[in-house]
């Protein structure tokens, strides 16, 4: 618009350089305070010119209304949209529910018009009061598809008009969705909320885990020739991101997730450690993360420190192994690989889950502070012009 107005080479310029036209948009999540020692994190330790987007997770909802989740969310909330002072580019977003929170108290609320109302009132408040700039609605995973289009509808209707009374920009609405194309079509009116929401973002990671007999990567991009160990067609990000497109989401509000860090299993034999062998439950919390199952980044470079890492080159992400533990995860070159593949099927940007398992300090993967997301940062072009 600017460069229509003023037509001159100057802005043009200045746009380019401001704008990769990619999102990244980074979750921000509000228990990594409580892990020990290097791995607490806190808004503070937040690079306010590395993402795009942040999204902090989780609020809840009481009542109908939009809550918070944990005692300090208030004074987080503060310091979190404070890092907007020192990009003006930056736009942060509140999400609600999570894994956790599951479907009861959204069905009930979205459940009648009444219900939706005291909702969204609430939520433009409470985003307003503040300071975000955006609702991102984690729902796992609606039962009824047409209520989620419905509530999604009615949100913007919403804030669209909230804009025009307060003279503030619109703000923004987002949805965390299933990868799993077995849920596409039943959880999602894919045509209908490809209209009305502002970006998705697709969960193309935990396709396999500790659930699984054998050792699976957490996000490979492309799967094994001829359903080789079980890797079949639909579980990678290659195939789940074109059947988004495919069903009617816009390519341009699709944002790939991408995981900093990984699924772990307990190996039946130490000398069977490929993908596809034989696995009998997760393998061991990790110091700071402290959940079976899952190592962040950061443990996973320690845990390499005296393991073995092989490059999957089939799937395009690595996989650690050492003794009877295994974990697939993903790495700078895996993150690097998959963000090429991103712009050349014109996806809107990525996602990723979470800020915190990055090595957001740099003191364990000897790779500079946040070597995963940087890798995207630099792969996508996103501004630098932050101060
Ligand atoms: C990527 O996905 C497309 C569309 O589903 C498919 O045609 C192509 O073969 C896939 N690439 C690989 C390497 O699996």
């Amino acid at each position: 618009m600017a460069k229509l107005l003023l037509g001159t080479a100057v802005v043009v310029l200045a746009c380019l350089e401001l704008g990769s036209a990619y999102r990244l948009v980074c979750y921000f999540t509000n228990w990594a305070q409580y892990r020990p020692g290097a791995g607490k994190y806190l808004p503070e330790n937040v690079d306010p010119c590395l993402c795009t987007h942040l999204i902090y997770a989780f609020a809840g909802m009481k009542d109908n209304q939009i809550t918070t989740t944990a005692v300090n969310d208030l004074t987080l909330y503060h310091s979190f949209n404070s890092l907007k002072n020192k990009n003006a580019n930056l736009k942060t977003l509140l999400s609600i529910g999570g894994w956790n929170f599951g479907t009861q108290k959204f069905s009930a609320m979205a459940s009648s018009a009444g219900t939706r109302q005291i909702f969204i009132k609430s939520v433009i408040s409470f985003l307003r009061g503040y300071g975000f700039d955006g609702l991102d609605i984690d729902w796992e995973y609606p039962a009824d598809k047409h209520l989620f289009t419905v509530l999604a509808q009615e949100i913007v209707a919403a804030f669209e008009a909230e804009a025009k009374s307060s003279g503030k920009p619109r703000m923004l609405l987002s949805a965390a969705v299933s990868a799993a194309p077995g849920y596409v079509n039943l959880r999602y009116e894919v045509p209908q909320l490809g209209q009305t929401l502002d970006f998705f973002n697709v969960m193309t990671y935990d396709f396999f885990g500790s659930w699984n007999s054998v050792t699976g990567e957490n996000s490979p991009l492309y799967p094994l020739p001829n359903n080789r160990h079980y890797t079949n067609l639909y579980f990678n990000v290659n195939y789940t991101m074109k059947y988004w497109k495919d069903q009617g989401a816009p390519a341009e509000k699709l944002n790939v997730g991408f995981p900093t860090y990984g699924h772990t299993f307990h190996l039946i034999s130490s000398s069977s450690h490929g993908v596809g062998a034989f696995t009998s439950g997760a393998g061991p919390a990790g110091p700071y993360t402290k959940q079976a199952g899952i190592l962040a980044y950061y443990e996973i470079c320690t845990f390499l420190k005296t393991g073995t890492s092989e490059w999957d080159a089939l799937q395009v992400v690595p996989y650690g192994y050492k003794g009877r533990e295994w974990v697939g995860y993903d790495n700078t070159k895996s993150f690097g690989d998959k963000a090429e593949w991103l712009k050349k099927n014109n996806f809107g940007g990525a996602m990723v889950w979470d800020l915190a398992m990055d090595d957001f300090s740099g003191t364990f993967c000897n790779q500079g502070p946040y070597p995963l997301i940087n890798t995207l940062h630099t792969g996508l072009g996103i501004s630098t012009a932050c101060y």
